[in-house]
């Protein structure tokens, strides 16, 4: 193959594997079969795994040292042409691979035919995936800190607000608001141990697998995985090219993450809608409507609700692509990249919003109580003080249930009955009563490790950042 590049279009011998061919591609079959459109977004990854590639092979004395400098410096000045938006991307090329490849020969001339060396595009793709994914990892972790970090402060400034607590969202207990936004930023606790977990999988380096089998020139796969800051080689050639696990993993971890940012997006929409109206959300996160001037609509949470779909189907998609996969790799492997791509972004893009938006919103306190007064919040309340005068819980539980349906056919709250009203249920009830029947008494009496005390949430607030920091 000549230096100069022949037309693809009439020539086979215009790609960097067109020895063996005798007709070109087929134009379709080019652009289908072609990946630089979206692996592109992969090209600083493949040049710092090329040049840690190239400094290996002039270590081992595979390459000479002036073919490694000219190689070196041919793929920096690539990667300032590729960041400045110069670089000729073209689909004959196929992939990123082979357009930076093709680009270094014609840029520094037949010794960039040499950077190929001991090397495979099946063990260059796994490893520019995962430095790639690495970067997106570590960008992600810390959005996830900034949310849970804007969370827990605002979790703190609102440890003593009642609102009602659910269940089948129907008003259950009274709770804090603070201890609340605290249950949101536990399941992002355990969202950030697996993204961090699925990290040690993912900073594993495969450079060396070469296409499948390995390679017969006397490489040093641990001084790449050194240069590229991968902490240890792959353990197996075969395994090293074909499996996409980490990267569906990965995408489990983005369909959870989701999956929680959606909960908390449905609370933000009810809490908003007027018929909550228990937080206000600044109007720059939301927007109107068209047709009815009064509409404030929550668009960024319904999004980010909406958004799970799209992640979730990434997860499928991948583990579908992988089932049944024989060894090794498999071209089915190039539809990994755009559901892995997509499945970081949205993460990215939806703590980013969260992590803006929480911070900013504003708690109606006063509507929270008048919430939590309402519905009988505090029957387990008197339950719990008849089973300290003595009374068995499940007899308890009866009395406070006649004396609820009292309550309702007089139209009042259970603190609103006067004390000979309750005592129709039980001589037991005493004028201390009225202490546990307030919501204030009620959620401070939950006073336990994970408990919505407002002293609980205050010593979980200050353990939440403990561990936010450990993480630096
Ligand atoms: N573009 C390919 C991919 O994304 C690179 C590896 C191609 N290898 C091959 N033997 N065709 O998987």
């Amino acid at each position: 193959m000549s230096n100069d590049k022949p037309d693809s279009a009439t020539n086979p011998a215009a790609k960097l594997w067109g020895g063996r061919f005798s007709e070109a591609t087929d134009a379709f079959v080019e652009r289908f079969t072609a990946s630089v459109t979206f692996d592109q977004r992969m090209a600083l990854e493949d040049i710092q795994g090329s040049l840690a590639h190239a400094q290996m092979l002039s270590e081992v004395g595979v390459l000479s040292g002036d073919e490694y400098h000219q190689i070196a410096n041919g793929l920096k000045e690539i990667a300032v042409e590729i960041e400045a938006g110069d670089f000729p991307w073209s689909v004959q090329m196929e992939d990123v691979h082979m357009n930076i490849e093709a680009r270094l020969t014609e840029r520094i001339g037949a010794t960039g035919k040499k950077l190929h060396t001991g090397r495979s595009r099946n063990d260059q793709v796994a490893t520019d995936i995962r430095l790639w994914l690495r970067g997106r990892i570590d960008r992600i972790g810390a959005e996830l800190t900034r949310l849970q970090t804007g969370l827990v402060d605002l979790a703190e400034r609102e440890a003593d607000t009642i609102m009602p607590g659910f269940t089948h969202l129907q008003s259950a207990q009274p709770v804090t608001f603070g201890h609340h936004l605290l249950a949101w930023n536990a399941m992002l606790s355990r969202d950030f141990e697996r993204l961090m977990d699925c990290r040690k999988r993912v900073n594993r380096s495969p450079l060396g697998a070469a296409a499948l089998a390995g390679t017969s020139y006397p490489i040093d796969r641990a001084r790449t995985a050194e240069l590229l800051g991968f902490d240890a080689p792959t353990e197996n050639s075969l395994d090293s090219v074909s499996d996409r696990d980490f990267a569906i993993e990965f995408c489990a971890f983005t369909a959870l993450l989701l999956t929680h940012l959606s909960r908390a997006s449905e609370e933000l929409v009810l809490w908003a809608s007027s018929q909550f109206d228990f937080i206000d959300l600044p109007d720059r996160f939301c927007t109107g409507s068209s047709i009815m001037p009064q509409k404030k609509n929550p668009d960024v949470p319904e999004l980010v609700r909406g958004k799970t779909g799209r992640v979730n189907g990434h997860l499928i998609a991948l583990l579908t692509l992988m089932k049944s996969q024989p060894l090794a790799y498999n071209k089915d492997n190039q539809e990994d990249k755009e559901p892995l791509f997509d499945a970081a972004d949205t993460a990215l893009d939806c703590l980013r919003a969260f992590a803006d938006m929480v911070p900013a919103l504003k708690a109606k306190k006063e509507n929270m109580l008048a919430a939590a007064a309402k519905g009988f919040s505090t029957a387990t309340d008197l339950a719990d003080y008849l089973v300290r005068k003595g009374i068995a819980f499940r007899d308890a539980h009866e009395i406070v249930g006649q004396s609820v349906s009292f309550a309702i056919e007089q139209q009042k709250d259970l603190a609103e009955l006067s004390l000979e009203q309750l005592q129709q249920f039980s001589a037991d009830i005493g004028a201390d009563v009225f202490e546990v029947l307030t919501l204030e008494g009620s959620v401070a009496a939950r006073n336990h490790i994970g408990g919505t005390a407002p002293d609980q949430v205050r010593a979980a607030c200050a353990q939440a950042r403990v561990q936010i920091k450990g993480r630096h």
